[in-house]
């Protein structure tokens, strides 16, 4: 199966593709042209790909950071800014992230930053990666104060999802990509959460249906003033698991507990029915994510939600849901509550 979806942003005279089908890396020799091209990545994909990527681009220069979320941060990007410089990378050239999401949305950020922003190619090799973090845009990395408060809009040029690469991919890590998923099956598209559907021969139709779901969000909403801030559905939770359990919880685990959190939360405020507390849990539960905060602490969780982005004017928000296909924000939602939901979810 191939298949391909247009993103187009007409406010910002913006249209990219999204390529999704096995083999379709064979397609980027073509894509990135003459032009000189760095390609960012990090030390385990370049154990699985380093040939592979060398008969594609031979001419390509390949700059590593190191792998994992504590490496997200501004130190690594002014480590690749120096490879972009050696490799002499000009306004006229093109940044390539190849991995997960970490890699992605810190190579995003050079792009969007390197000579004031140059071309930028997402090739996603992570689940997650594929279905969420290479499509829309988001591109930075972690502070001190919290995840990716550091960043910048910088929608990719291309993007080439080829479904093979995730054959390398632990399985730990096909776990994390189904958080991204089933979240977007709760916020529209409830066949995603037909979990029976979906293992890993099923991958290219899996992340097309998935990433359909943030593409029509994206197009309706690329800078988050409105709509768009519902793919952050689990994710005020998320961010401050993995930060206070200091990225020991990845992403993806986190925003699994993350979207366990906001159900309990919603019933919590009368917003919807247990049942839907039932159901996410037990979505959440059959990927294998956890559904409980184990040992880390309620209320430094509490305590790491305060200097999250997703703050509007002092006030935490929240997405909620009243149901399956319909989320919500609030923003009024007092300490008290929040810290009860993590404190039954120990
Ligand atoms: P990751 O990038 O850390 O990748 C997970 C692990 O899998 C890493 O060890 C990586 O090296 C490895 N890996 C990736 N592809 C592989 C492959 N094909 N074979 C073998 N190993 C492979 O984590 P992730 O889950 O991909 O991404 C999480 C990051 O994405 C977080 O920083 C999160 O904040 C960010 N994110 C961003 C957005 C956005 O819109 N920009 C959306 C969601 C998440
Ligand atoms: N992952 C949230 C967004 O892209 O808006």
């Amino acid at each position: 199966m191939a298949s391909r979806i247009c993103v187009t942003l007409p406010a910002d005279s913006v249209q990219y593709d999204i390529q999704i089908a096995d083999g379709v890396l064979q397609s980027l020799p073509s894509i990135v042209g003459q032009c000189r091209a760095v390609i960012i990545t990090n030390p385990t994909l370049l154990t699985h790909y380093q040939e592979r990527l060398r008969q594609l681009l031979p001419d390509a220069t390949c700059i590593t950071m190191q792998d994992g979320e504590q490496h997200k941060n501004l130190e690594t990007v002014a480590h690749l800014y120096e490879g972009c410089f050696a490799a002499g990378l000009d306004r006229a050239g093109k940044v390539i992230a190849f991995g997960g999401g970490v890699v992605g949305d810190t190579a995003g950020y050079v792009a969007a930053t390197f000579m004031r922003g140059i071309a930028f190619i997402q090739v996603p090799t992570s689940l997650l990666s594929m279905v969420d973090s290479s499509v829309g845009g988001k591109v930075g990395v972690d502070h001190p104060q919290g995840k990716n408060l550091i960043g910048a809009f910088k929608q990719p040029d291309t993007v080439l999802i080829d479904p093979t690469v995730l054959k390398t991919l632990p399985d730990r890590e096909w776990r994390c990509g189904m958080a991204e998923v089933i979240k977007h099956g709760f916020l529209a598209d409830p066949e995603l959460l037909n979990l029976a559907l979906w293992g890993k021969s099923q991958a290219a139709e899996l992340v097309t249906r998935a990433v359909q779901v943030k593409v029509d969000v994206v197009q309706q909403d690329p800078y988050e003033a409105t709509i768009r801030a519902h793919l952050n559905l689990g994710h005020t939770f998320g961010h401050a698991i993995e930060k206070v359990s200091e990225f020991a919880w990845p992403h993806g685990e986190a925003v699994g507990v993350g979207l366990v959190c906001a159900a309990h939360l919603s019933y919590r405020l009368n917003l919807c029915s247990a049942s839907l507390v039932d159901t996410v849990t037990q979505v959440v539960q059959q990927v294998g994510l956890p559904t409980r905060i184990g040992d880390l602490d309620p209320q430094a969780i509490n305590t790491a939600m305060s200097t999250d982005k997703k703050r509007k004017s002092g006030k935490l928000r929240f997405v909620v849901l009243h149901g399956v296909g319909q989320p919500a924000m609030v923003d009024d939602v007092p300490q008290a509550t929040v810290l009860d939901v993590l404190r039954s979810l120990q």
